[in-house]
């Protein structure tokens, strides 16, 4: 780290990074969307397939993105820029997919602190999962709430990301994510002792090809990326406080790993519950909301793991909110020359403005919540919009052109010599830097091009 640009920051400890970047992988995409995508695309083989993005595609752009901030130190656009000229625009196109992901993102977030309050006060104790969901719809459905909470969650956020990197970001995420974790192995064992772990694991890992599309391919590709905190930049700056002395191999497989296992857990926590009580949740996005009180108002000590869940989760996301918020608020540091308070105030607050129509687009605002570009039952409203546009192209074009850029564009002697940085004994340069030639490209170019030109018959 330059002295001469304090404003950045950098990791304090060797783990800080690989915590961070964990901290931004886990979060909403874990444990409130992997759960309800996979059930809109009916489990097993969509679960296979994203498994398989994760480790040949998601894995091997995770550590080309970590090499691009490290090499450079600097934020995506300017990181872009140093090594590929023209390639800024990819950089460019990740601090806007950052903007508009989290002016969505911390609505979710923010329904995860009502929630937290809601079960602290018993508001779900002795309701039928029909009353536990029709308090759901009418909550999404309340202006001043759906504001306020994501307001909330945007000012928590700005909170962290003025403290800087090592005692804003790396403090907060470093006691955080150890506690979720224990909390939802508990949650699991309690969600496994209402019966329906059985038909939950059949559901997750018992693949049905007939069911795929075209479309749920694409979104299994994009939500790898999305999980994994890929296409947009948000690995590239968080690698670009990394100290050069770490493994990116080693990194990389930590952290899909991790994000990974919480996935799966997310869905053992909720599929059970689903199974055992014969809930027919509706195929949105409200099932993380939907389900686990049903549990929590039944099961031992509910009232106390109820608000314990959902204050986890909350902190889960804003250990993601906060990366996301850091791709725009480092671009405005490094390349617009602002102090890092004023770019995250600023920035902040530009990102809330926008989310409020997301906010209002679940029930609130007719208008906002019944538009339909794609014509897709998944994509009506503002919000759901934003993620389709986000999640299925933003980041799967980020994320392709960076396999290309890295793969392609990038010096072998200079990704060697990153590659082997620090001890790695795990995953073979040649077969990285293939996979990053080829397989990442081809495969997402061809799914593009297959929901593009046969999408519609297939589905
Ligand atoms: N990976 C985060 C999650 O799963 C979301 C995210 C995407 C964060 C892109 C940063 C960048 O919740």
């Amino acid at each position: 780290m330059s002295a001469s640009n304090t404003e950045r920051g950098a990791w304090s400890s060797k783990f800080g990074f690989i915590l961070a970047a964990a901290g931004s992988a886990i979060g909403l995409g874990n444990i409130w969307k992997f759960p309800y995508i996979t059930y809109q695309n009916n489990g097993g083989a969509f679960v296979l397939v994203y498994l398989i993005c994760i480790a040949a595609i998601g894995m091997p752009i995770m550590i080309a993105e970590m090499m691009i901030g490290r090499r450079t130190q600097k934020n995506a656009f300017g990181a872009l820029r140093e090594l590929g000229g023209k390639w800024k625009f990819l950089g460019a196109l990740g601090v806007i997919t950052g903007f508009i992901l989290l002016s969505y993102y911390s609505v979710v977030a923010g329904w995860t602190l009502e929630y937290f309050f809601k079960s602290l006060a018993g508001a779900f104790n002795g309701l039928s999962q029909q009353e536990v969901g029709a308090l759901f719809g009418e909550f999404v459905g309340d202006p001043f709430r759906q504001i306020l909470w994501h307001f909330i969650f945007i000012a928590l956020t700005i909170g962290v990301v003025v403290g800087g990197i090592s005692s804003g970001i790396e403090r907060v995420t470093k006691t955080l994510m150890p506690v979720l974790f224990v909390i939802m192995i508990i949650l699991m064992v309690q969600s496994f002792m209402t019966g329906g772990g059985g038909q939950a694991l059949t559901f997750l890992f018992r693949p049905n090809f007939s069911e795929l599309t075209f479309d749920s391919v694409l979104e299994a590709v994009g939500h790898s990326f999305f999980t994994l905190s890929l296409g947009m930049g948000a690995i590239i700056t968080y690698g670009s406080y990394m100290k050069p002395k770490d493994s990116l191999p080693r990194s990389g497989l930590i952290v899909c790993g991790l994000d990974t296992l919480v996935a799966i857990m997310a869905c053992l926590v909720i599929y059970p519950i689903i199974f055992a009580f014969d809930l027919t949740p509706t195929k949105g996005a409200g099932i993380l909301f939907t389900t686990l009180p049903v549990i929590f108002a039944k099961m031992p000590g509910g009232a106390v793991f109820g608000p314990l869940f959902f204050i986890l989760v909350a902190f889960a996301a804003l250990t993601s909110t906060i990366s996301l918020l850091e791709v725009v608020v480092s671009y405005c540091i490094d390349e617009l020359k602002w102090k890092r308070k004023q770019a995250t105030m600023i920035v902040g607050a530009a990102i809330f403005v926008l989310g409020i129509l997301p906010a209002l687009s679940n029930g609130a605002v007719d208008s906002l919540s019944n538009v339909n570009i794609f014509g897709k039952a998944s994509t009506a409203g503002i919000f759901n919009t934003f993620d389709y546009l986000v999640s299925n192209w933003f980041l799967t074009v980020g994320g392709l052109l960076t396999a290309i850029f890295v793969g392609w564009r990038l010096s072998d002697s200079l990704k060697d010599k990153e590659f082997h940085e620090g001890k790695n004994t795990i995953i073979h340069y040649k077969i990285w830097d293939f996979m990053l030639k080829f397989v990442a490209p081809v495969a997402v170019a061809l799914i593009i091009i297959a929901v593009i030109f046969l999408g519609k018959e297939f589905n």
